[in-house]
């Protein structure tokens, strides 16, 4: 069975690639590497031992969408990850992520509707749920106000792909709320490539710990939790791209209730940032340059996963703790710059 991967070289993108095709499955992939590397391609291949198929164009280009669909008329399923992710840089420039992120899914779920039958899984965010009123956050917390146009494109992605699957029977959808997904293949041959200043805390320590960074700063010890600093759900993005393929088969084989459908995805245990700070140094074997400097305007508390509907209903469980997740991504961030 053909499934198409957008943005398939990017972080989760390239691991899920890996998994489909673990499983049998005919991939191809669509990225215009505006956030990732060609290079990938060969990871993915070197862990596989099969190169999947790839397309390099923009999805924002509708023309070439519509080829592309109409080249590819047997795809069986559609994993959408092709976005634009940075929080920050989509308060200066929301356009650009309201075209990329809202404009693309538009045009995915258009080619959809053409078919007789169709299977889309979409990469949604905890974001949705802002700072929840109750910890395990469970898919039937309120979704909250969106902090940034970023964190919009994911509450109105799910909008339009609700409303698409009321009107349209034959298009069955998967929205999948990742929490904070970090780590690399295990193989080392993929991991995370973030362009410039890292956004996210993985990454920042582990380049720290390389020396790239000079210091990593805690935003903030005063937060009501047991050791004041901020407390995130931490998912190996192995363990999450096998959930995407879960996620794919039950569509697949019509196990699906009703045809859209929202689970979270994370590991259902909290870490504060001094946890993470720590579990890096126990698996590096090496002290960690940080401080503590003030809150960072934005940031919750604290936000964690129940994963109970997507261990009973998916079959899937994460299976990595944190240190495997901080093991391999030290051991990516070495291999990459060596
Ligand atoms: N990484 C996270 O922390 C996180 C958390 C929650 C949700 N998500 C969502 O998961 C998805 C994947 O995230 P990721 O971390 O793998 O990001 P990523 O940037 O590594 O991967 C996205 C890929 O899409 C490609 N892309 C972007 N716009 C494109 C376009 N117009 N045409 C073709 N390709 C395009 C990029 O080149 C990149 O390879 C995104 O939708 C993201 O919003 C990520």
């Amino acid at each position: 069975m053909k499934i198409l991967v957008t943005g398939g070289l990017g972080f989760i993108g390239s691991h899920t690639a890996v998994e489909l095709q673990n499983e049998g499955f005919e991939v191809v992939l669509v990225d215009n590497l505006s956030n990732s590397s060609i290079d990938v391609l060969d990871g993915i291949e070197a862990i596989t031992h099969k190169r999947p198929i790839f397309e390099e164009f923009d999805l924002r280009e509708k023309q070439k969408v519509e080829s592309f669909f109409q080249k590819h008329g047997d795809i069986a399923g559609v994993i959408h990850f092709a976005a634009s992710k940075a929080v920050g840089e989509s308060v200066e420039k929301p356009l650009l992520y309201y075209e990329n992120n809202i404009g693309v899914l538009v045009y995915m779920l258009q080619e959809l509707k053409k078919k007789q039958s169709a299977n889309f899984i979409f990469s949604s965010s905890c974001t949705v749920y802002g700072q929840a009123d109750q910890m395990p956050i469970t898919e039937t917390a309120p979704v909250k106000p969106a902090e940034s146009p970023y964190g919009n494109t994911k509450q109105v992605g799910e909008e339009i792909i609700k409303d698409s699957c009321k009107a349209n029977s034959q298009l069955k959808a998967i929205a999948l709320r990742y929490f904070n997904p970090v780590g690399a293949h295990p193989s080392g041959k993929i991991g995370e490539l973030p362009i410039g200043v890292p956004q996210n805390l993985v990454p920042f320590i582990t380049q720290t710990g390389i020396g790239l960074r000079e210091q990593l700063s805690v935003f903030g010890d005063d937060y009501p939790t047991e050791d004041g600093t901020c407390i995130r759900d931490y998912i190996h993005v192995v363990d999450l791209a096998k959930a995407h393929v879960a996620a794919l088969q039950r569509l697949l084989k019509n196990k699906n209730d009703g045809n859209y459908e929202v689970f979270n995805l994370g590991t259902g245990k909290g870490s504060s940032v001094l946890e993470v700070i720590h579990s890096f140094e126990r698996v590096s074997g090496q002290k960690l340059n940080y401080k503590i400097v003030d809150r960072r305007p934005g940031d919750i508390t604290q936000a964690y996963a129940d994963t109970k509907k997507a261990n009973e209903v998916l079959g899937w469980k994460a299976e990595s703790t944190l240190d495997d997740a901080m093991k391999s991504a030290w051991e990516w961030e070495k291999i990459v710059r060596s």
